[in-house]
């Protein structure tokens, strides 16, 4: 073997042990891994603004279907995606079990008027939202808890799943086609304020 292909190949032995010493993911501590979330999620679990969802203290398996969801693009966030995308399925796992087990933040909305509130439980009544999102909707397992999330944010995922801009779960889309932009209103207010 000449000098040249001996360095060669140790060149190449070179690159190979470079992922591993690095190991990027896996060497992080799940702090480390979920530092970038704060940013916008919020660093006390209170999001930054009306348009991100409260994640602390959510339903673990819902978390990571949402995260599974946005890295294959079954639902659709220019933000989300590519935070997303790098995620092996551990650690999503591992960061859905974290923020889960954080405490739900208070984001101190006010309670729905009475006949808001009143339209708000004949409509989950009649489509029978408790029946997944359970009493008091806390949710459970893949299905979100709504109780307390932002209004705006609530009003335009169901706005969403209407359209089917948010095409990552159809049942939840015809639910909300069967259910009017008024009735989506009062149901934001009111699950706001839970
Ligand atoms: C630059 C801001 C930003 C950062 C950083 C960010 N997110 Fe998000 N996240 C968003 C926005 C905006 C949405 C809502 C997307 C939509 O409208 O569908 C979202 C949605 C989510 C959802 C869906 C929750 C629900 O109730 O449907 C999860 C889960 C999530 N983010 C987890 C994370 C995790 C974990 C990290 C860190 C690894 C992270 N996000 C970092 C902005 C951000
Ligand atoms: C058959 C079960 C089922 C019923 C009934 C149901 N949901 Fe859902 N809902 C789900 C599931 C599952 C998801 C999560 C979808 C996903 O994986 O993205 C969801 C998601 C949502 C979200 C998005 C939350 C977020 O953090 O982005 C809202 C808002 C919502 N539902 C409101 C309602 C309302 C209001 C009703 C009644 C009018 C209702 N749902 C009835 C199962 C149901």
């Amino acid at each position: 073997m000449s000098r040249n292909s001996i360095g060669r190949m140790l060149g190449a032995v070179a690159l190979a042990v470079i992922p591993i010493t690095c190991a990027p993911l896996h060497a992080q501590t799940i702090e480390e891994k979920t530092q970038v979330c704060a940013g916008c999620h919020g660093a006390d679990g209170k999001p930054i603004d009306n348009t991100i969802p409260t994640i602390w203290g959510q339903q673990a398996g819902y978390l990571y279907i949402e995260l599974r969801d946005f890295k294959r693009g079954d639902r659709k966030s220019d933000i989300m995606q590519p935070i997303a995308s790098p995620l092996e399925r551990q650690d999503m796992l591992d960061i859905a079990q974290y923020f889960s087990g954080k405490p739900w933040p208070d984001l101190g909305q006010p309670r729905a008027p009475k006949d808001v509130s009143a339209r708000a439980v004949t409509a989950s009544g009649s489509i029978g939202c408790t029946g997944c999102h359970l009493d008091h909707f806390q949710g459970d397992g893949t299905v979100p808890r709504l109780a307390g999330m932002d209004r705006d944010y609530l009003l335009k995922q169901m706005t969403d799943f209407r359209t089917r801009a948010r095409g990552n779960n159809p049942g939840m889309s015809d639910l909300m086609l069967a259910t009017s932009p008024d009735d989506i209103a009062a149901l934001a207010a009111y699950l706001a304020g839970l």
